[in-house]
């Protein structure tokens, strides 16, 4: 068991280069501690917009999974690497693993993605700043896509894109599953009627679980953290909580 455990962290650290190594690991311990191979659930985010909240949602998004006891992996589809960035500091700064993070920014993710899903229940994707082929590759892994979005109308039209890229593959993929993801609402207000009509135009609903502007999501990247590890039960952790039941039900 402690050896396969050190091959999952020593395939963590390598980062980019292991995904196969963490398979073969995660295969080993879950054989030993008499876990079923079920192909987990993918969910991607997207939006070719930089600064949506992909990352912000996708750490967060796969944090309270694996705290509510699921296994999760999170996938960083970006070039960027700023969920891999998140990772290193939460080890820098003494936090305990929550979930593997790997770097997988290439097309063949639509390949490996299904088959590390088969080592986990949730496979969370942070998905890329652009559209371009690596969104398409997530598209064709995922079950269920989150777009987050600011609250302005030109935020929801900015994603049209994505929408349109979604649409093309429910033509071979109609169990694709897709929302919109309400992020940086300024609190204590509601979202703006013109934002709320570009969404009501939009081929996918918005989900009930909205996520506001709060300081702790922005300190939470740099700090390599959770916004519930901040504080357990402040406003942004039970934002968290409800986007990640909303996800769960969809997925049921
Ligand atoms: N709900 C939020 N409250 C405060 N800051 C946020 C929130 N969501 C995102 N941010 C900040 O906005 C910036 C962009 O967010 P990020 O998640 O990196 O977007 P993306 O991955 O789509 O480019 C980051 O500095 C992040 O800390
Ligand atoms: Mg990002």
């Amino acid at each position: 068991m402690e050896f396969t455990r050190a091959r999952i962290e020593a395939a963590q650290k390598a980062g980019n280069a292991m995904p196969e190594a963490f398979r073969r690991a995660q295969t080993a311990e879950n054989r030993l501690s008499g876990r079923q191979d079920q192909p987990g659930k993918v969910i991607a985010l997207l939006n070719q917009k930089g600064g949506a909240g992909k990352t912000t949602l996708a750490t967060h998004l796969a944090g309270e999974l694996a705290m509510t006891g699921s296994r999760v992996t999170l996938l960083d589809a970006d070039p960027q690497g700023s969920a891999l960035d998140w990772a290193q500091r939460r080890l820098q700064n003494g936090r305990g693993r929550l979930y593997g993070v790997f770097g997988l920014a290439r097309d063949s993710l639509h390949q490996e993605a299904p088959q590390i899903a088969l080592e986990a229940d949730y496979v969370v994707i942070d998905g890329p700043p652009r559209v371009a082929a690596l969104a398409r590759s997530a598209l064709l892994a995922a079950d269920l896509v989150l777009i987050p979005v600011q609250p302005s109308a030109y935020d929801v039209w900015a994603s049209h894109e994505m929408v349109t890229l979604i649409a093309e593959a429910r033509v071979f993929r109609p169990q694709l599953r897709a929302a919109f993801v309400i992020n940086r609402r300024v609190v204590g207000t509601v979202i703006g009627r013109e934002a709320r009509a570009a969404l009501a135009d939009q081929p996918f609903a918005a989900l009930h679980a909205e996520v506001s502007q709060r300081i702790v999501f922005a300190d939470s990247v740099a700090a390599g953290r959770l916004a519930c590890e901040a504080s357990p039960k402040c406003a942004a952790a039970r934002e968290i909580a409800a986007l990640t039941q909303a996800v769960q039900e969809i997925l049921r």
